[in-house]
């Protein structure tokens, strides 16, 4: 048989795989799929079929509920003119017998031309990439991160004729298990937004997608607490309080005249997201929740925004608002088709895809050094719902961290992309460890670099306290 040179592969599994003029190049090819193809009653909805995708076939394995990304996905192949095939209820597929998402995956890559993923670990999607012989696209992995939702949110912005270079858009509800957020403010910050952080209580952005947003993003989220006027004293949006955000443009009047934070407060707000609190991620389930309608949305600084939703809603978006022309949720939902066609036809490399010429292989180069332990060695991602703790797929997955030599050094979890702050770095030939924050002690060997959670671990696994490298003097 004939050795062949294996196809270097485009997967998607964050916003952050996507460089800027991939996504804007998707959007132009989704903008003529809907030239070309829509319902001339109903210009957002595809209304017809090309045949260029003919012969292939896209493998949706979703391990969660799903309706609007597993449809469009589908309905998106079959209006290119493929095929699609689904396991859709993970109780009816052979992960009910006890089979990873590893072995479900190397398996479907013979079968199909393309791979969705929606699984509820953190991470599942690149860590699937690592298993799969043909692409794979994330459709919502854990609370890590939705990319393809957020390439419908920014689309229908687009649409919206809002220009992205200087969008003004705040983010609320559940913003710490929302997966949609945080692809969201990742890339609305790379496209320089200014991004207002409206919590539901308890419900702020993780720590790691802040630190990220502000170090490699370079963008500082605006919070309620930032506005300095004494008579707004709430950080969170409450069921009780849920019109903070007009209480920001309030007190945006009484900060001072050179504050910058007035001027974002002031500035017309071109969408608010609204979230659903994600239940099925929180052990208290019973938390207050607020509910976003038209009084919330009374103020002049309102008075063009897109109040957008990924939806499913579930009470927490008034349906009294459906006929409100700023609500823009059931147009998100429809771009979903032109959007994810434009996807598929670029890591197919459909005829009509030379548009994407800026679509090559493989991921956005890592901006931080990778160390690949193996299975076995070191200690895992501190995030309990990682991929790498699954109790099937964690036997496959390897301890894969980004060093991040900031100030205070952080590890990145490959899979998950949650930090680890506090760490110790050994030294697999000398046996020796010592904590990260006491500067970095990494062998310019990276097969000698073992990172570990605690001291306990370290000496555990047979490595001595490394005796500080300049002793105080006497
Ligand atoms: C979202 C998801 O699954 O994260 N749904 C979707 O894909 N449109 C949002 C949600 O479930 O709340």
């Amino acid at each position: 048989m004939a050795t062949q040179t294996p196809k270097r592969l485009r997967h998607l599994t964050s916003i952050n795989d996507l460089r800027i003029d991939e996504i804007e190049a998707l959007f132009a090819l989704a903008d003529r799929y809907l030239d070309e193809l829509s319902d001339p009653h109903i210009p957002y909805r595809i209304g017809r079929s090309l045949t260029e995708a003919q012969g292939s076939l896209l493998a949706t394995l979703f391990y969660e509920p799903s309706t609007r990304t597993r449809l469009s996905f589908e309905t998106a192949m079959i209006r290119l003119g493929g095929k699609s095939i689904s396991s859709a209820d993970p109780a009816t597929s052979s992960a009910a017998k006890g089979e990873s998402l590893a072995d479900t995956v190397r398996v479907a890559s013979n079968y199909a031309d393309v791979l969705v993923i929606r699984h509820p670990r953190d991470g599942a999607a690149r860590f699937a990439a690592d298993y799969a012989s043909v692409p794979v696209i994330n459709g919502g992995d854990g609370a890590h991160e939705h990319p393809t939702q957020t390439l419908c949110d920014l689309f229908t912005l687009r649409r919206e004729n809002k220009d992205l270079n200087r969008l003004n858009v705040a983010v609320s509800g559940d913003l710490k298990g929302s997966r949609t957020i945080h692809s969201f403010v990742y890339a609305l910050a790379r496209f320089g937004a200014e991004i207002t952080l409206m919590p539901a209580g308890g419900m702020d952005l993780p720590e790691h997608v802040y630190w990220r947003l502000k170090h490699d993003y370079q963008h500082t989220p605006t919070r309620p607490s930032d506005v300095a006027d004494p008579e707004v004293d709430a950080v969170y949006v409450t069921a009780d309080q849920p019109h903070q955000l007009a209480l920001i443009a309030e007190a945006g009047a009484v900060v001072d005249e050179s504050s910058k934070k007035k001027s974002r407060a002031k500035r017309a707000i071109d969408a608010v997201y609204v979230t659903r609190f994600q239940k099925e991620r929180w052990a208290n389930k019973d938390q207050d929740y607020p509910t976003v309608d038209a009084n919330f949305l009374k103020g002049k600084e309102f008075s063009h925004t897109s109040v957008m939703h990924p939806l499913p809603r579930v009470g927490e978006l008034d349906v009294a608002f459906d006929s409100d022309p700023r609500a823009v949720y059931f147009r998100q939902a429809a771009y979903g088709v032109p959007i994810r066609m434009a996807l598929i036809a670029g890591l197919l490399e459909l005829s009509n895809a030379h548009a994407l010429e800026t679509f090559e292989a493989g991921f956005r180069p890592a901006q931080y050094v990778l160390y690949d332990q193996p299975n076995g060695v070191g200690d895992r991602c501190v995030n309990a719902n990682c991929i790498v703790h699954d109790p099937l797929d964690g036997k496959y997955a390897r301890n894969k961290f980004h060093l991040i030599e900031a100030d205070r050094p952080r590890l990145r979890c490959h899979y998950c992309e949650n930090d680890v702050t506090h760490f110790f770095v050994a030294h697999r030939k000398h046996k020796t460890y010592a904590p990260a924050a006491s500067g970095l002690h990494v062998s310019k060997t990276q097969a000698n670099t073992v990172f570990f959670n605690d001291a306990k671990s370290a000496e555990d696994a047979g490595y001595t306290l490394q005796p500080p490298r300049h002793a105080p003097r006497a």
